[in-house]
Parts: structure tokens; sequence; C-alpha cells
């Protein structure tokens, strides 16, 4: 795939930040779906179009992803714990999907604490992660998004987490659309994947078969989903529940219950004892 048709669409700021890979992963779907239009040389007229049409997909994708704002890591050093998770709240109230969760932190990390999860997945993490010193959990946590500054940010915060309580951290790149590579993703005992769902189910006529393939593939027991009960302007649903995914859950028979919050709704999914 050619570099500099990636680094092309990236010179747009909201792009910016999104990991390599995942902007080629969109390059060729587009290409699969535009088989018209080859790659073509910096000159050509087709370059326009593949730069417009990759544009237009990575904006309904990452609607949310580019209005984050990743802290520098530098003002997280050499911090006494109290003021490490003054400032790490600070982070979780300057961006839009922690923001809206801060009050529900306490009681969602209290569920998962009765799960007694040794090692958790945060899957489309965004800055998530950064709400774990309160969270009275200790494990192994593994977080993947497509933003490759979050990442990076992620894996600078987990080192200095590490050395602030026992939290063994780890942050790398995945794109969920690669449903295919899904299982092969470290066995835990429970996955994350809070307000991300929305975004992989663009495409209507896939019926949910992402979401489907997601729980199924994911290589862990309990699975928390979350969606956001407020519009795109802010005001809230009228019908916040997901009736296509209680259906989905029942037809693939795992337990479940939902945690309802004014900003938020979560599904605690119990795949059954692995197999
Ligand atoms: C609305 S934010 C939610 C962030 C976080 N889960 C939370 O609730 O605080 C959506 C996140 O999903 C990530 N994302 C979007 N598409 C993704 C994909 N295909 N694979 C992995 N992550 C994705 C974005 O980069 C962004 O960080």
């Amino acid at each position: 795939m050619s570099f500099p048709l990636i680094q092309k669409i990236k010179e747009k700021k909201e792009f910016s930040s999104l990991d390599d890979a995942f902007v080629q992963s969109q390059i060729e779907s587009f290409l699969k779906r535009n088989q018209r239009l080859a790659i073509p040389d910096p000159k050509h007229k087709d370059l326009k179009a593949i730069v417009k049409g990759v544009r237009a997909s990575l904006r309904k994708l990452v609607v949310y992803s580019s209005k984050e704002k990743i802290p520098g890591i530098s003002q997280l050093k050499g911090l006494k714990k109290d003021e490490f998770q003054k400032l790490c709240q600070n982070i979780l109230q300057q961006n839009t999907s922690t923001k809206e969760r801060t009050d529900i932190y306490p009681s969602i990390y209290q569920e998962i604490r009765k799960l007694k999860p040794k090692r958790i997945l945060d899957l489309g993490c965004g800055l998530n992660p950064v709400s774990l010193i309160p969270s009275n959990w200790q494990g192994e946590y593994f977080a993947y998004d497509i933003n490759q500054e979050e990442i990076s940010f992620l894996q600078k915060f987990f080192r200095i987490l590490k050395s602030v309580i026992n939290i063994n951290g780890h942050a790398a790149y995945f794109n969920l659309l690669e449903t295919e590579k899904i299982s092969s993703l470290p066995k835990a005992d429970l996955g994350i994947i809070l307000k991300v769902t929305d975004l992989l189910e663009q495409k209507k006529y896939k019926k949910h078969k992402i979401t489907e393939e997601l729980l199924q593939k994911l290589p862990c027991r309990f699975i928390l989903l979350s969606f956001s009960t407020k519009t795109l302007s802010g005001k809230p649903m009228n019908a916040p529940e997901r009736n296509w995914l209680k259906w989905l859950l029942e037809r693939l028979k795992y337990q479940y219950r939902i945690l309802k919050y004014p900003s938020e709704i979560f599904y605690l999914i119990d795949k059954g004892e692995p197999k």
C-alpha cells in the first residue's frame, strides 16, 4: 500500500493521530467497494476520489476519537499517589466519554471487582484506562485502540501507573473491524467495550454481524458492553436500550444484566464457563 496515500489522508488534523495500519485497512476496504478506482500515481485524478472517499468513511468511524485531548505525559511523572490521582481525574474530566462516566466509575468498578478478573481487555479503550487508580482492582490490563497518539500515551502512562498501584498495563494497536483477528487476543476474564459498538456497526445491512462475531470470538468469559444514552446533540435518548443486542444475546444463549445510568447503559454479559 502506498505510504504517501496514507500520509495524504492523515494530513487532515482529525485523522492525524490514527494508526497507519488502520488508515491502510480503510483504503483497502474502500478500493474493494470501488474497484473501478485503482491506486494511481500521485497526479492521477483517481487519487482525489480515493482520498475523499476514504476520509468520508473514516469520518463516520472515528467521529469521537478526534475530539479527545491527549495529555502530555511529562506532567504525570514524579508525582505522589494523591497528586497523580488528582491529575488523572482532570484528564478524565477533559474528555467526553470519560467525563460523562465520572460519577458512575465507582459503581462500575464495584461490578467489575465482583467478577474477580485477573486479566482485563479494554477494546477501543480511548483514555478509559486513566480511570484505573481509584478502581481498587489489581491485575493485568490490555488496552487496545486505533488511535496511535492514545496508544503511545497509554504505554508511558502504564509505566508510571505500575509504580503507583499493582496494575500491569499494556497498550497496543488493534482494529476491532478485523474480526478474524479477535480470537488471537490474549485470553482474559473480562473484556470491556465501552461506547464503541455504535461506531463499528455503521453498515446497517450487516445486521450487527461485527458485534456478534466480537462477542463470540473474544477470549473472555465476561464482557461489559456500553452505549451512550445521549444523542449526538447531547439530549437523552427516548429508548436507550438496544433491543437488537437483547435479541442477539438471547439467540446466543448468553446471560446478561443491564446496568442503567443517566448517560450510559451497560450490558454485563456472561458467556458461561469455557468448554
Ligand atoms: C467514543 S470513544 C470511547 C472510548 C472509551 N472506550 C471510553 O468509553 O471511554 C471510541 C473509541 O473507539 C476507538 N475506535 C473506533 N473505531 C475503532 C476500531 N475499529 N477498532 C478499535 N478501536 C476503535 C476510537 O479511537 C475511540 O478511542
